[in-house]
């Protein structure tokens, strides 16, 4: 009896040691995703997802990840990898303001499969990890846990709320997606490596701001028509997947709940790819989409400002936008970053490269100042 005791009391003391050390020991997510509760693991494919917890009593970190290709028949591209997840990893010490950074690829459709993104770390410190997924949707992560020393498990919390105060969203299509953003030239293919929405423009101002952030974007989405359809509109614009908390799968089971996350700004940026190869949309048309897609994030979010972008292509339907923002008074502000890019600013395929998003980022920085009072 009494030995049962004292095993009692010491089991309740290593169990408030490990609540003590651990406090909340579960793994934070930030962006859309789905809980797949049967197989405890979070589902994850748009673009700048984030995974953030904090780890301590430990030299190592491992994360458990199955990585599946999303579209098994569509190969862009076959000189370069267009498929895989990467995620730059960045470990903070909470004394030393040392980050450790990295990056994590994952294997594609190798199964469940544990990566080691840390060694030699002090055991008497308190670390804060982030893994920020810096690829669109080209495949499907499902992450399982992170597991450190002692094989102590921290899972998702299904339940995952910012941590921050400031929240923003951005929608939009290959420019919000980082595409291209780390090619060398505009001649270099497509490739995961190059593609970066770290480095692009909405997580650098979130940045900036001490943001969280939600980012749903797609390379050659568009308002009613995307880029290179034969016909003046599409049958799965933005809109198709706007709804949807996976970018691959909208049966309405995955249906997002917008009252999870409701973000103090917005930034829309669409429009290039509707006007990019001929046919053109109707005018009329274009603008009704593009009101119909404000009225649907005004109805869940209510009056927070609206910053409306396109480009800073050539040939982006900068007078469009401009008509529908004054259409669409008051809280919608135009960004105009008209004319700012020349051609040493290009990534691939005349998108932009993380020095222009750089200075897009200071243009957007000011217009949230001015609007936000940042
Ligand atoms: C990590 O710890 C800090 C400080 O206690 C806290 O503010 C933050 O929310 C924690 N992060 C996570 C992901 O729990
Ligand atoms: C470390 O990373 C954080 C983002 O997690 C960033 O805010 C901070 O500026 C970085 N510090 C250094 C010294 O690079
Ligand atoms: C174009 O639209 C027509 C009718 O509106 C439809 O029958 C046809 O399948 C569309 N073409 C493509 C390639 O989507
Ligand atoms: C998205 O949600 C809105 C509001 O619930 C709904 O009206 C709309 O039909 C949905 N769109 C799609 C494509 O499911
Ligand atoms: C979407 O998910 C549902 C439920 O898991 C599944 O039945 C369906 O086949 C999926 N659709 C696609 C396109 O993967
Ligand atoms: C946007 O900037 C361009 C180039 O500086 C300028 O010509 C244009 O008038 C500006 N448009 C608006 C609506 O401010």
């Amino acid at each position: 009896m009494k030995q049962n005791f004292s095993k009692f009391i010491s089991f309740l003391f290593y169990f408030s040691l490990i609540l003590e050390v651990f406090g909340d020991s579960s793994v934070s997510i930030i962006g859309r995703f789905v809980f797949d509760s049967k197989e405890n693991c979070a589902i994850i494919d748009w673009p700048g997802v984030y995974l953030q917890f904090n780890v301590s009593s430990t030299q190592e970190i491992w994360v458990e990840f199955d990585d599946v290709q999303k579209f098994p028949q569509n190969k862009r591209s076959l000189e370069a990898d267009t498929t895989s997840n990467i995620f730059q990893i960045i470990i903070q010490s909470f004394n030393s303001k040392i980050n450790i950074t990295s990056e994590l690829k994952l294997i594609v459709n190798e199964g469940k499969t544990r990566y080691q993104i840390a060694s030699n770390l002090d055991p008497s410190q308190t670390y804060s990890v982030s893994l920020y997924k810096r690829t669109e949707a080209l495949s499907i992560a499902k992450f399982y846990r992170a597991i450190i020393d002692g094989g102590i498990n921290l899972y998702v919390n299904p339940e995952s709320k910012s941590l921050k105060n400031r929240k923003l969203e951005f929608i939009g299509d290959s420019v919000v997606a980082g595409y291209g953003d780390e090619c060398k030239s505009i001649d270099e293919p497509f490739s995961a490596e190059t593609e970066d929405v770290y480095l692009a423009y909405g997580p650098v101002v979130s940045r900036y701001f001490d943001a969280d952030y939600f980012i749903e974007a797609i390379s050659g989405i568009g308002v009613v028509r995307n880029y290179g359809d034969p016909n003046k509109t599409s049958a799965r614009p933005f809109g198709f997947y706007m709804n949807s908390s996976l970018r691959s799968n909208t049966s309405e089971q995955y249906s997002w709940d917008y009252s999870k996350w409701q973000p103090d700004a917005m930034v829309l940026h669409l429009g290039g790819n509707d006007y990019s190869t001929l046919p053109h949309p109707d005018d009329d048309v274009f603008i009704k989409g593009y009101r119909d897609l404000i009225s649907h994030y005004r109805y869940f979010y209510g009056d927070i400002p609206m910053f409306i972008t396109t480009g800073p292509m050539y040939g982006d339907p900068v007078k469009l936008i401009q008509e529908i923002i004054s259409l669409e008074q008051p809280n919608v502000y135009f960004v105009n970053w008209t004319n700012i890019l020349t051609p040493d600013l290009e990534g691939c395929q005349t998108q932009f490269n993380v020095e222009a998003h750089a200075i897009m980022s200071n243009i957007l920085i000011k217009s949230i100042q001015q609007v936000l009072g940042w």
